[in-house]
């Protein structure tokens, strides 16, 4: 009973379905908090530090940091506001237009749209299911200032191929690593490619800090600037001075203290994906018209949400699949809808490659917490039709 009431709380748009959901219910998400988060948080809170001061903030910061291989890391509090600060403290806003994959998580645009700036939807690849560098190519016009690219359900994004277009159009590269914590192309971080890059810790993320973000950068001007930004651009030698209206976007130390948990188990729950994300493609081998997120050569996919696509020969729509499942007792997610359909951002430029990936994208249950057993029952269900 206990855990399903911590599912509900974690999807409350879920809560009017509570009460159809059987004990056994396989939510797509379920945070693993079983490490030292309990510790820690109750050590912050038998400190007094509970606000923003505190030493699990420093500790996160460095921690975080080193684990994406960069030199700063700035926490916030969520991944969103992470990529507003970025993207204001860059210097971009009205007049200027940034790149954003057509196929991500609503905030991405959302963060551009804050800063007065216009969003520019980019279609993606059909195999990594994220930003397509010939298509950033065809999008770029003179008043294009950045771009977002979205490592897609944890796939990193063709760094190497974006940062060379950045450099000759001279675009700064904000990487929106929400989804992706500990992925890499070439051994190196996401977090790590871009200027600047950004993460989220929502309940549902690779790890969590119940809301949470942080961005994280090699440029110390950058990292100062958004250090005194998300503290009402207060300089920190000069208590209640303000040259600039800056913002409240600070992590708490009891937050930070569920990160620093977090954290030490990161490379447990990113073994445990991946290994989830295999017995799903193993139990699902050849049936006909399902097919799985690629991992291309040279890049680690951390599969934060263990992906298929749905066409036919298989005998149900994606849109049918879904009440199977849950008649099942298991929780499933459609894609994204593409953001240039929305009605805050329609556009007339479309991104087909988007659309046809988000009518027959489906993400099936992705916790670490899983058990084998559990993956094993999802796809039998699954190949019943
Ligand atoms: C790609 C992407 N960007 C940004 C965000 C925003 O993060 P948050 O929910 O912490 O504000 C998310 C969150 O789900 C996301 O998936």
């Amino acid at each position: 009973m206990e855990r399903t009431i911590q599912q509900l709380a974690l999807f409350p748009y879920l809560e009017a379905q509570a009460s159809e959901r059987p004990p056994d219910f396989i939510p797509i998400y379920t945070p693993s908090l079983d490490g030292h988060e309990e510790a820690y948080v109750c050590d912050a809170v038998r400190s007094g530090w509970i606000s923003s001061l505190g030493s699990y903030v420093t500790r996160f910061e460095e921690e975080f940091a080193r684990f994406c291989g960069v030199s700063h890391a700035v926490s916030v509090s969520n991944g969103t506001v992470a990529l507003h600060l970025a993207i204001h403290a860059l210097g971009i806003g009205a007049g200027d237009e940034v790149l954003v994959p057509s196929l991500t998580f609503v905030a991405t645009a959302n963060a551009v749209q804050y800063t007065g700036a216009t969003p520019i939807f980019v279609d993606v690849d059909p195999v990594s299911w994220c930003m397509d560098p010939e298509d950033v190519r065809r999008r770029i016009t003179p008043r294009t200032r950045a771009m977002v690219p979205v490592h897609l359900y944890g796939h990193p994004a063709p760094m190497a191929a974006l940062r060379a277009l950045a450099a000759e159009h001279q675009l700064w590269v904000i990487e929106d690593a929400a989804e992706a914590h500990g992925a890499a192309i070439d051994g190196r971080r996401t977090g790590g490619w871009g200027d600047v890059g950004t993460f989220s810790f929502y309940a549902n993320k690779i790890i969590t800090t119940g809301e949470g973000g942080m961005l994280t950068t090699d440029d110390s001007a950058l990292a100062a600037r958004c250090r005194m930004l998300r503290d009402h651009a207060m300089p920190p030698q000069r208590r209640y001075w303000h040259d600039e209206v800056g913002f409240n976007y600070r992590m708490t130390n009891l937050q930070a203290a569920v990160g620093v948990a977090q954290l030490e188990r990161i490379h447990h729950f990113l073994e445990r994906k991946r290994a989830i994300a295999a017995l799903y493609r193993q139990e699902l081998a050849g049936l006909p018209g399902i097919t799985f997120a690629a991992e291309r050569p040279g890049y680690t996919n951390v599969y934060w949400m263990a992906s298929i696509q749905v066409a036919p020969p298989y005998p149900l729509a994606r849109d049918a699949l879904i009440p199977v499942l849950r008649s099942r007792g298991i929780d499933s997610r459609p894609f994204f809808h593409p953001l240039d359909t929305l009605p805050p951002y329609r556009s007339d430029t479309p991104c087909p490659v988007a659309l046809q990936l988000s009518r027959s994208g489906l993400n099936l249950p992705s916790s670490p917490t899983l058990t084998d057993e559990q993956v094993t029952y999802i796809c039998a269900v699954i190949r019943a039709g």
